[in-house]
């Protein structure tokens, strides 16, 4: 069984296919009938055990047009809160015959855990665990750097290669960060990490990337600028500086903006607290993709689960054909 644990595993192929299959998905999402018949008798469960809105709703999305039956799973509402554990939910799933389980868990590792564990025969795919990885929000976030800095008709092998990418905020607790860093690696981008020092984590010495404490110089040589959200749910208060001081040094607002090379985009996974790492006018502004970035979600995600569940190569050759 193939699974998507982490952004660590994909090689530049991987990467570069699923990234080629997600551009064939946006035709499907441009055209007035957004469905595809690939996974027509496929089940994928969504069993999400954190919060979330882009990821959940993006997956459920991506399933629907791929034409999967869809069951939603959420722990609040589940026998999770009567003490059922994850081997026993899985065996639950196991029963009624799932094909793919898409797994949110704050735990780092589970998907890892219930991918190898043999408690389930069905794909696994990490829509966030923990700190540790969320690979489907960096191959969003590199499809969207390849559409927005060099066209969506570009191959994908030349161009991201020394682009440099800056990741600002909270890298302690953030697995949108380090599956950002092994993925660009992986794609041939220079990564810049710029945190307050209490926000980077032990051994990022050891990463491959560079770290700054100062946004202001990394500005001027950055194509993309990812900002990170302060996960305060994750942290001890003392580790963190005070709401002020973060936005006055890490924080973008128009006049930092300027800094930022003409072509060059600003990035938000989301959530995003506005007035803190992101003022309203650079949210708002055209070189804000938040949105575009949850967009593309929905088509990464397409690919992820054709390519998994290795979809019917016949619909998508049809999509293309009809597009043309
Ligand atoms: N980017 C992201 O993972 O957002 P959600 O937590 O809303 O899914």
């Amino acid at each position: 069984q193939r699974h998507l644990i982490s952004a660590a595993d994909l090689s530049r192929d991987d990467a570069v296919l699923i990234l080629d299959t997600a551009e064939e998905m946006a035709r499907v999402a441009d055209r007035p009938i957004k469905k595809l018949p690939t996974l027509r008798g496929r089940t994928v469960v969504n069993l999400f055990f954190e919060d979330s809105t882009r990821t959940r709703i993006s997956f459920e999305a991506a399933e629907k047009r791929l034409s999967a039956d869809v069951i939603n799973f959420t722990a609040k509402g589940s026998s999770l809160s009567k003490g059922e554990s994850l081997k026993d939910t899985a065996q639950t799933l196991e029963a009624m015959g799932v094909d793919a389980v898409v797994i949110r868990h704050g735990a780092s590792g589970a998907p890892y855990r219930l991918a190898t564990s043999g408690w389930i025969d069905a794909a696994v795919v990490n829509a966030g665990d923990g700190t540790h990885q969320h690979p489907t929000q960096a191959l969003l976030d590199a499809f969207t750097m390849r559409r927005r800095l060099v066209g969506r008709d570009a191959g994908l092998g030349r161009d991201l290669d020394g682009r440099h990418i800056t990741l600002v905020g909270d890298i302690l607790h953030s697995r949108v960060a380090r599956s950002n860093v092994d993925l660009l690696h992986t794609l041939g981008a220079e990564v810049t990490l710029v945190a307050p020092p209490t926000l980077l984590p032990v051994g990022v010495e050891t990463w491959p990337c560079e770290v700054s404490y100062d946004l202001d110089a990394t500005l001027p040589k950055s194509d993309a600028v990812m900002l990170l959200r302060v996960q305060r749910e994750r942290m001890n208060a003392a580790f963190f500086p005070t709401e002020r001081e973060y936005a006055r040094r890490y924080g973008l607002d128009g006049e930092r903006m300027a800094r930022m090379p003409d072509h060059a985009i600003v990035m938000h996974p989301g959530p995003m607290v506005r007035g803190m790492e992101i003022t309203a006018e650079v949210a708002d502004s055209g070189r804000c993709t938040a949105v575009e970035q949850v967009t593309n979600g929905v088509s990464i995600r397409m690919a992820v689960l054709y390519l998994l569940l290795g979809g019917n190569e016949t619909a998508l050759t049809h999509a293309r054909t009809t597009e043309e």
